[in-house]
Order: structure tokens, then C-alpha cells, then sequence
């Protein structure tokens, strides 16, 4: 079963993947479909191996068991020169946002754009002042990421998630940490990925009002497999302990 290619319209597919970690067992089995052009919530609590799970997407981890498929390739034994330029197709919020703090925010974002792209210096300067548009912080391309809120540190590092126009964008947890308004908004902008430019999205949240806003289904991690798929609506009524203690009742 791992070897088939999945079916067109399935941008991403992990099967059967396992992890370790010396004798800790992270991932013992986890399978998981992302259609193209939705959102999947990942849900779990702390250290159930959300990260570690996206991680291997993009191969900055690999499976001790397993396969993983992007756009019906199979990321886990792809080439290097295969696999970066595949990483250009694929957008990473990191959790916690990993800015570079001793550079502005244009800095951040032109990093991405010089090292990636041949656009010069007034092309890169236009995209840089769009995508800041596009998060409504046009103002602040010359700050350091220090100065700035917590929810705007998020968008920001969302821009340059987007700045190269992936095509499947993986948030780890995008939205953790801010004030209802600032996930409204943070997850709003997730929603027009999706729906205007049609971009597969994988968002590990723990957060409900993001969840309900974004996510087209949902996966909750338990003890290394997902132990429930479907929409989000199915997963908090799931009669499963873990579930009922996970959404507070
Ligand atoms: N590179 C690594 N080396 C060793 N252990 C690791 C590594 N990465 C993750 N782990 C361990 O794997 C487990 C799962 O980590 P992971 O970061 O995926 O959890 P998580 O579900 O994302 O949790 P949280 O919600 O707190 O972010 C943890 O026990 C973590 O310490
Ligand atoms: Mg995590």
C-alpha cells in the first residue's frame, strides 16, 4: 500500500510513518491525506508529534518506516537537487515564527527572495511591499522584529511563508499565543490562501476559534497515530475519552 501513487488531487500523502527518537517512539504509525487546495487541521496535545510529523514534508526529518508523498513524488527518497527545488513549492511558518531578529522585517522577507529567486532589487522591493500590504502591515518594513506585537510578528512570518508563492503552505501552530482578534485575523488570511490562490494548507493548532475558521478537516494525534479524521464538527463529538477530555468536557 505505501508503494502506490496517490490518486490526482491529493497533494500530500504520509503513510505508515514512524519515528523515533533513541527510545522515545514519537510516530508509531501515522497516516494522513491532504486534498489539494484545503485546509487540515492537526490537533494533539504537547509533544504528540504535531511538529515532527510536518517536518517530514518537507524532510528535515526522515521516517524510520514509511513514505511520504508530495504531488505524487516521494519526498523520503528523492534526490537533494529533486528535493530543494520541491521545498520552493512548499511554504513553512515555523512554531514561533523564526524570524531572523537582527534583521528589519524587508530584510526577512528579501533573505527568502534574494537567496531564492532572480528578481532584482526593485522586484524583490514591490513583492516585499505587497506581501506587507497583503498582511496589513505596510508600515513596517523597517522594523525589528522585537518591536513589533506578537500577533504581527505572526503575520509577518506568514508573509514570508507566502513570498515565494508555494503552492502548499505547513503552519505550525500559527495562531498560538495571540488575542481572539489577532487568530481572526491571522486565520483569515489563511482562509484566502486557500480559496483565492487554492493552496494546500496543513495548520497544527490547538486552537479551536482557528480551527472552526480555517479548516476544511481535521486529524487529532494521540499516542503516536491519529486516532480520529473528519471534519471538525465529527472530532468534538467523538465519543473517544481523549477527545472529550481534549476539547474541554
Ligand atoms: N530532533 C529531535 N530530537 C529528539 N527528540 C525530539 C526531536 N524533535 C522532537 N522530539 C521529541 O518528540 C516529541 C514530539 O515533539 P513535537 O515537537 O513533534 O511535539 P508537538 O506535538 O509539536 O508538541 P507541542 O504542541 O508542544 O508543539 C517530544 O517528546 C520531543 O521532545
Ligand atoms: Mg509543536
Amino acid at each position: 500500500m505505501d508503494a502506490a501513487v496517490p490518486p490526482d488531487g491529493i497533494a500530500i500523502s504520509v503513510r505508515n510513518l514512524h519515528k523515533a527518537f533513541g527510545a522515545l517512539k514519537v510516530l508509531r504509525g501515522v497516516s494522513l491525506d491532504v486534498r489539494q487546495g484545503t485546509c487540515v487541521a492537526v490537533m494533539g496535545g504537547s509533544g504528540t508529534g504535531k511538529s515532527v510529523l510536518i517536518k517530514h514534508v518537507v524532510r528535515l526529518l526522515r521516517p524510520d518506516k514509511g513514505t511520504i508523498w508530495v504531488f505524487g513524488q516521494r519526498v523520503d527518497e528523492m534526490e537533494e537537487a529533486v528535493l530543494n527545488q520541491l521545498r520552493l513549492r512548499i511554504g513553512f511558518l515555523f512554531q514561533g515564527g523564526a524570524l531572523f531578529d537582527s534583521m528589519t522585517v524587508g530584510e526577512n522577507l528579501d533573505f527568502i527572495l534574494s537567496r531564492h529567486t532572480p528578481f532584482p532589487a526593485s522586484e524583490r522591493q514591490e513583492r516585499i511591499r505587497n506581501a506587507l500590504a497583503w498582511v496589513a502591515l505596510p508600515d513596517k518594513a523597517s522594523s525589528y522584529p522585537a518591536s513589533l506585537s506578537g500577533g504581527q510578528r505572526k503575520r509577518i512570518a506568514l508573509a514570508r511563508a507566502v513570498i515565494l508563492e508555494p503552492e502548499i503552505l505547513l503552519c505550525d501552530e500559527p495562531t498560538t499565543g495571540l488575542d481572539p482578534v489577532s487568530v481572526r485575523m491571522v486565520s483569515d488570511l489563511l482562509v484566502r490562501l486557500r480559496d483565492e490562490l487554492g493552496i494546500t494548507i496543513v495548520s497544527i493548532t490547538h486552537d479551536l476559534l482557528s480551527a472552526r475558521i480555517t479548516a476544511d478537516r481535521a486529524c487529532f494525534l494521540h499516542e503516536g497515530r491519529v486516532i480520529a479524521e473528519g471534519t471538525l464538527e465529527e472530532l468534538q463529538e467523538d465519543a473517544d475519552p481523549v477527545l472529550r477530555d481534549f476539547f474541554g468536557d
